[in-house]
């Protein structure tokens, strides 16, 4: 008897406000409905309920018990039961997140140890409704770990043979083109598939016979007659005889800057 009342009460409210304002059972993942057997649906705007969620899993707002209403619209809050993962520790790597607990769509860094690597050599794991996407354990990288030839660098080359493929901790050492400076670490080690900064070779300075006429000037200590200096050389430079120094001449002293050098200049009185 009162199940029909029920039914007709509900029957009644469809037809005043329309089917809209109707709100089915709200089913929700890896939560329940508090008081959920009771043939309530389905049910008016205004309505409320609680809900609660499994264990291992928690609402949008973490309380133990959420309030849900009938809207126009449908349930308000959407009920949502979210996985809480839990974060011990990396096996062979570390992260930021240890000992914390994440809620279903959060992504955490993990750093692993060299040699090792994360599946698929990611760099993230990330909370899903089954757990951790990936477990948070760093494994021996095999192929996956190793590295291909070592970059190219301009006026400059690796001192071995280069191979197609480089083991995890394998270390390659650069070497510039003559009279070009090394900048950097020459040496470059591959570190999950990925080798580290390799160097640059800076440009050496051309001293030119032609511009030390133009300008008047000489080497200062004839001897070394260095018509190459690599960046960071110094060079002295003098008038040439019976000439002096104009008066907004660059300094007779200079060093070689990245293939640049800046020459001074003489003038006869
Ligand atoms: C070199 O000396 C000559 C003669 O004094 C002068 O005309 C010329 O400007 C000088 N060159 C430079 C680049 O100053």
């Amino acid at each position: 008897m009162l199940l029909l009342i029920n039914v007709i009460l509900i029957l009644w409210v469809s037809i005043v406000r329309g089917q809209a304002g109707l709100c089915d059972f709200p089913k929700i993942n890896h939560g329940i409905l508090y008081d959920e057997e009771k043939p309530f649906f389905p049910t008016y705007v205004g309505k409320f309920f609680y809900y609660s969620c499994e264990y291992n899993f928690v609402s949008p707002s973490k309380s133990f018990w959420t309030r849900i209403t009938c809207t126009e619209e449908g349930w308000s809050p959407t009920p949502k039961c979210l996985r809480l993962c839990f974060f011990p520790f990396v096996e062979n790597g570390h992260s930021a997140s240890s000992g914390q607990t994440h809620v279903e769509g959060d992504t955490v860094q993990i750093v692993c140890d060299e040699g090792y690597s994360l599946q698929h050599n990611e760099r993230t794991i990330s909370c899903a409704e089954n757990g951790w996407s990936t477990p948070p354990k760093c494994r021996p990288s095999n192929s996956q770990g190793k590295c291909g030839t070592p970059p190219a660098i301009d006026n400059g080359d690796i001192t071995s043979f280069p191979l197609r493929a480089y083991a995890p901790g394998w270390t390659v050492e650069y070497q510039c083109q003559n009279l070009y400076l090394l900048q950097g670490n020459k040496r470059v080690t591959c570190r999950n598939g990925q080798w580290s900064e390799p160097p640059k070779c800076l440009e050496a300075c051309v001293i030119s016979e032609e511009i030390m006429d133009k300008y008047n000037i000489t080497l200062r200590w004839r001897e070394q007659q260095k018509l190459y200096v690599k960046t960071g050389e110094r060079v002295e430079f003098v008038c040439k005889y019976r000439y002096h120094g104009a008066p907004a001449s660059q300094p007779f002293r200079t060093t070689c800057q990245e293939g640049k050098l800046m020459y001074p200049s003489c003038k006869r009185h």
